[in-house]
């Protein structure tokens, strides 16, 4: 059915109908191109041959500036889990908002949000609030430095905790590092495969009293939503008790799984936790949350470790963050991982009925949909992203729906059955349009 001239292409005809349908997000693209390189400036939303523009979004539903209408099952990779601009969020933050934001003084809904996320998170005793995902697991890391004395860190093989520079060490599955980390930076991480219970035994009986923390998120996102074994889960807790090293949980997306997390949900109290995404209400957010004794020291009184940021703790996004967490409680949050599981179930239905080999990981509202026959438990195994995973992307997203380019979405509670629905219909014609 295609013209494609090599596996990394993106067929003629999808690209053809891409492009044709989306005029003016190629004029904006080219645009753009002129004043930022690549044309965009957050490397996950760029795609070839270019990004479609979207001009608004509501509800599930993205309208592009082509006036196409998709069915977001990104959500912007896990942060809308209400979907988009819902209405007591977006009052709270407007209202707010207009009642002052930049104020460099504490106000009321920074205790508001913090006493949430004491109350919903079992290992939390105190929160800090940062920007981002990635402000939380660096200021999480670096607690656990000043903790230990240690500079070393043990993290995941594939496992992805934002941009700064320790954490971008081992992030992609070949071994590859990105350019720009100093070597002596990329020294001081270890890195472990997922889910592998001996491997990380060693590793700690090894390197056990140089360690600063043990990093790993409850689920394995980037690398393909790869839920950790309990085993695994029981065993970081273990190794990194018995050698006195804080274990930090990045839940920065696996917060939704649960009213308090993956950690509630697995049974598992890390020491520290970094929070993002969902918690901001829409707002750039991040937040690190954990055991008293480690959080006191960012006490500006009696603690050694700094930490500021114009931007920290906003009123208009502490606020957004509680009108998130007050309507995505309990039986939100059940309710929306009983339909990710049945999804899961029915894509993984369709891909063995397809002609392709198709692997469905995930859990609760996370999914992701892998090109290789399975067992997926690692970076070894995953086949998240890669050519076939971008042809999908846009064979779904010409049937109307839209995932992340390397294959992963997730679902918002703006979702109704009949949006699941188009989700595994979708997913049926695009593997068909891939044979
Ligand atoms: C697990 C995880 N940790 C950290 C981050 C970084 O968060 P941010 O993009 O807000 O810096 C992300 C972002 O996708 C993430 O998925």
């Amino acid at each position: 059915m295609t013209n494609q001239t090599d596996d990394t292409a993106i067929p003629d005809d999808l690209r053809e109908a891409y492009e044709r349908r989306t005029p003016r997000s190629r004029a904006l693209a080219d645009r753009a191109r002129a004043v930022m390189p690549g044309g965009d400036t957050r490397s996950v939303t760029y795609h070839r041959p270019y990004p479609s523009y979207v001009d608004s979004a509501s509800g599930a539903q993205l309208t592009t500036v082509d006036g196409e209408t998709l069915l977001d099952a990104l959500n912007n990779y896990t942060q809308s889990v209400l979907g988009h601009a819902p209405e007591p969020v977006v009052e709270a933050v407007c209202d707010q908002f207009r009642a002052g934001n930049g104020i460099a003084a504490p106000t009321e809904p920074v205790v508001g949000l913090a006493e949430r996320l004491v109350d919903r998170l079992p290992s939390a005793d105190r929160v800090r609030f940062c920007n981002s995902g990635t402000e939380a697991t660096m200021n999480a890391i670096r607690l656990a430095m000043a903790r230990t004395g240690n500079e070393r860190i043990c993290k995941i093989r594939g496992g992805y905790h934002g941009t700064h520079d320790i954490v971008e060490v081992g992030v992609s599955g070949d071994g590859r590092e990105h350019e720009g980390i100093p070597r002596s930076v990329e020294r001081r991480v270890q890195t472990v495969t997922y889910n592998d219970v001996e491997q990380l035994k060693a590793t700690f009986e090894v390197l056990g009293d140089d360690l600063a923390c043990l990093i790993l998120e409850p689920i394995l996102g980037v690398s393909g939503m790869i839920p950790a074994s309990d085993e695994f889960l029981e065993t970081a807790r273990d190794v990194t008790y018995d050698a006195d090293v804080p274990l930090i949980f990045d839940e920065v997306m696996s917060f939704r799984l649960a009213p308090g997390g993956a950690q509630e949900r697995r049974g598992v109290e890390p020491d520290l936790t970094a929070l993002g995404k969902l918690v901001g209400g829409g707002l750039p957010v991040g937040a690190v949350a954990g055991r008293e004794e480690l959080m006191e020291q960012f006490h500006p009184e009696t603690g050694s470790v700094d930490h500021s940021g114009t931007f920290n703790a906003n009123p208009a996004t502490m606020i957004g963050g509680a009108a998130t967490l007050e309507a995505f409680d309990g039986d939100a949050i059940e309710a929306l991982n009983r339909h990710g599981d049945r999804l899961r179930t029915r894509l993984q239905r369709i891909g063995d009925d397809s002609a392709h080999a198709i692997t469905i990981t995930g859990e609760g509202s996370l999914f992701q949909i892998h090109f290789t026959e399975g067992p997926v438990r690692n970076h070894h195994t995953s086949a998240a992203g890669g050519p076939r995973s971008e042809q999908l992307f846009h064979a779904m997203r010409r049937e109307g729906v839209f995932v992340a380019p390397r294959g992963m979405g997730n679902l918002s509670t703006a979702m109704d059955d009949d949006d699941l629905e188009a989700i595994a219909t979708t997913f049926d014609r695009a593997l068909a349009l891939l044979e």
